[in-house]
């Protein structure tokens, strides 16, 4: 029938810098999210209405969000779009588009990052001569944070597969987040780019597994250098402190792996480490470069096998 199933290309995250010009469609970049299926479903369909589309608009600063949807008709049995989502969305996403427009444009004004800058750097990108990419660190006891963290939890779960909300009542969490700083016309504004949540295991018997969570760039920033940034700065960071012996990771998907496996050779490669490597590597040599890089043993042996594919070539 004419009321079938709407597929995720159907949700669209918005994410206005919020001029407050409200007609300038240039200023809203539009992206859908990747996995909605704790929310929908393993088929992730949505059934009984027709030609449906569902709206998170989002301050691209601040994170302030509006919730709307519209379709062309709907069956009486459809089901309830926002009853489903609401555990998943920010808990103060608010329904009322001129409202949410006002608080947008204020945030635009307004909003300033939270928790201590930590590095900043620029990118050469056609149109990013303006923008600065700052790192900031937090953890939930962060002023400002804890709620910030609320709003941009539901990106995890709409781009990382598998991901679960974290507990945000544990303040052994660390965060890292990553902004750009626009200035033009005299006035600074901040967007969100990304994050990474990470946790301190113990590690016996006196320091620290650190593993990293969830990391994302959003889909506006990917493909810019920016994860490769993020996951430079938190190894640099393990690599200076004393309580950090080894770096892991829950659940890699393949980008990440990826990214993790050129930026790991990247780094061993300028460290000499590959320096003359022959077939075979002893399982002494992978277990003391892992260990002086805080690396995984696993990590460590991927390095150098690819390190000896690319001496092949
Ligand atoms: N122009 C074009 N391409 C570039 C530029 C540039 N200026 N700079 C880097 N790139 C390329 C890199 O070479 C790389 O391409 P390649 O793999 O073909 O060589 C590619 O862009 C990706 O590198 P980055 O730009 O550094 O990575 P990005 O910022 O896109 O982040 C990430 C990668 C984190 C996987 C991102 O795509 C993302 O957040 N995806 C969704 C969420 C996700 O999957 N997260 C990881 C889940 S696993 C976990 O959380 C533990």
């Amino acid at each position: 029938d004419n009321y079938g199933s709407v597929e995720r290309d159907g949700l669209k995250i918005k994410a206005a810098p919020g001029t407050g010009d409200d007609e300038d469609e240039q200023d809203i970049i539009e992206f859908n999210p990747l996995y909605t299926y704790p929310m929908f479903g393993e088929q992730e369909q949505i059934f009984g209405y027709k030609d449906l589309v569902i709206n998170l608009e989002f301050a691209s600063g601040s994170l302030t969000s509006c919730f709307s949807m519209g379709y062309k008709d709907k069956k009486p049995t459809a089901d309830k779009i926002y009853t489903t989502m609401k555990d998943f969305l920010p808990h103060d996403i608010i329904d009322n588009h001129d409202l949410f427009t006002q608080i947008a444009q204020r945030d635009y004004n307004e909003f300033r990052p939270m928790g201590t800058k930590v590095a900043e750097y620029r990118i050469a990108r056609e149109g990013a001569e303006n923008s600065v990419f700052e790192f900031y660190q937090a953890t939930f006891e962060t002023p400002r944070f804890l709620e910030y963290h609320k709003r941009l939890q539901c990106f995890a779960i709409f781009f990382i597969e598998g991901a679960s909300f974290i507990e945000d009542t544990d303040n052994k969490w660390e965060i890292r987040l990553l902004f750009e700083r626009v200035s033009e016309n005299g006035q600074e504004t901040y967007n969100f780019v990304g994050y990474c949540t990470m946790y301190p295991y113990y590690y016996y018997p006196e320091h620290i597994r650190m593993r990293i969570s969830q990391f994302l760039i959003l889909p506006p920033y990917q493909q810019q250098g920016h994860g490769s940034r993020l996951y430079q700065l938190l190894y640099n960071d393990f690599c200076s402190r004393k309580d950090v012996l080894e770096m892991t990771v829950e659940d890699p998907n393949d980008e990440f792996s990826d990214l993790r496996d050129k930026n790991d050779v990247r780094h061993l490669t300028v460290q000499g480490v590959f320096k003359d490597i022959r077939a075979p590597i002893t399982n002494e040599t992978i277990l003391k470069v892992a260990k002086e890089h805080k690396l995984t043993k696993r990590q460590a042996s991927r390095c150098f096998e690819m390190a000896l594919l690319r001496n092949l070539d």
